[in-house]
């Protein structure tokens, strides 16, 4: 793993909601932080214990040393070798606006306008494009070696690579060029503009939105066309940034059916995008499983010393319970198994690193060190 990261200077962790995205980034950006790289993990809304522990809890959206006590528990040798940050999303797209506008009043206009808000923290996509807007700027900056990238906990692992296409087609849209290119001479939007059909879906949203609907619509419509040439830019670059050789793409997934052959997909898609994939992380895997008969059980049950004396239908009991247990959990591991060997076959050529599911959350430096500690080894 540690000579795949310095091969790259972005790493972007993928994958769908909660299979260990923000986990895997950060243990990624320890293990290249103890090789010596100046690295920057930028998470996205972290769990709050994984966040307190990396001492990023407080953060904004500027990069920050994790603290020296973290780094030498981490077995980093020094604290600014890891940096660690907060994608915010409304910081994102406020710098981007105040590249592309220059006159104050008008930047003051839009920030001000509660549709400027809502598009750019509620629309589907605005975590991926912000995301990506941070890892475009931070790249530009050039201070870092390698910059692990978390993803937004989408419901698929492709939204996040098809953001910025999806973000560029919506705004070259006819429509959105339309209403971006009003007659100059108009200072306000006008519902003339719409033809008979438009016009009645805006009066009809208008009635049920209130009239301050209408007024923040055309107020919108007129000040963003001075931005939307600058999204689709940007939206273009982030494409051709995600395409280069030095960003890699991992992706974590659980070892499930479903969710392996979402991984091929995803694989197959890079592929042709021209972007393959580094490696797989399959995490929470469950261990090979060991040969326990029920008679195994039962002496191991008997060796522990306060449970010599159980009497007879006690042990039994717990005896077939346990058994029980253990079938079933060895049922789940075969079948892992059988899936991560799919992967291996429909995948040929790239690595899959397996991580074990831990007793508890990763949410102390302890569980931090022990899943970089396998990914390192791995
Ligand atoms: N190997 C593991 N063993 C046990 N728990 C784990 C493991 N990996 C991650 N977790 C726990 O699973 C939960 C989800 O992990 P994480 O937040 O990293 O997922 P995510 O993919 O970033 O989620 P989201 O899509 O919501 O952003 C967390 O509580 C984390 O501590
Ligand atoms: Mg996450």
């Amino acid at each position: 793993m540690k000579r795949r990261l310095a091969s790259k200077k972005t790493v972007v962790c993928v994958g769908p909601g909660g299979v260990g995205k923000t986990t895997t980034a950060a243990a990624l950006g320890v293990i290249a932080a103890r090789s010596g790289l100046r690295t920057l993990v930028c998470t996205i809304d972290p769990a709050p214990r994984l966040a307190d522990a990396l001492g990023v809890a407080n953060l904004g959206a500027k990069p920050s040393p994790i603290a020296a006590a973290t780094a030498a528990a981490l077995g980093i040798a020094s604290p600014d070798r890891l940096h660690a940050m907060r994608v915010d999303p409304s910081a994102a797209f406020a710098q981007l606006v105040n590249e592309q506008v220059a006159d104050p009043e008008l930047r003051r206009h839009i920030f001000g306008n509660p549709l400027y808000r809502s598009v750019t923290t509620n629309l589907t996509g605005s975590q991926e494009y912000a995301a990506t807007l941070a890892l475009y700027e931070i790249r530009r900056d050039g201070a870092y070696d390698l910059i692990v990238l978390d993803t937004p906990p989408t419901a698929n692992a492709l939204e996040f690579l098809e953001t910025p296409e999806r973000l560029a087609t919506a705004i070259a849209s006819p429509a959105v060029q339309w209403f971006a290119r009003p007659d100059p001479r108009e200072k306000r939007f006008s519902l003339k503009r719409l033809g008979v059909g438009g016009a009645m879906v805006i009066r009809r949203a208008g009635r049920l939105m209130g009239s301050q609907f209408l007024d923040d619509l055309g107020a919108f419509l007129l000040d963003i066309r001075e931005v939307l040439g600058g999204f689709l830019a940007r939206a273009r670059e982030i494409e051709a940034v995600l395409k280069q050789p030095d960003v890699g793409f991992v992706l974590v997934l659980t070892p499930a059916a479903a969710a392996v052959s979402e991984a091929l997909y995803f694989a197959r898609r890079l592929r042709e995008t021209g972007s393959p994939l580094c490696c797989f992380i399959a995490n929470r895997t469950l261990p090979e499983p060991g040969n326990h008969t029920a008679a195994s059980l039962r002496a191991s049950l008997l060796s522990l010393p306060s449970l010599c004396d159980l009497p007879k239908e006690e042990l039994d009991l717990a005896t077939t319970c346990l058994a029980r247990m253990a079938e079933f959990l060895a049922k789940i591991a075969r079948a892992q198994k059988q899936e991560l060997e799919r992967l291996s076959r429909e995948a040929p050529g790239i690595e899959i690193t397996t991580v074990p599911l831990l007793p508890h959350d990763v949410s102390s430096i302890d569980s931090l060190r022990a899943i970089a500690d396998r990914l390192g080894s791995g």
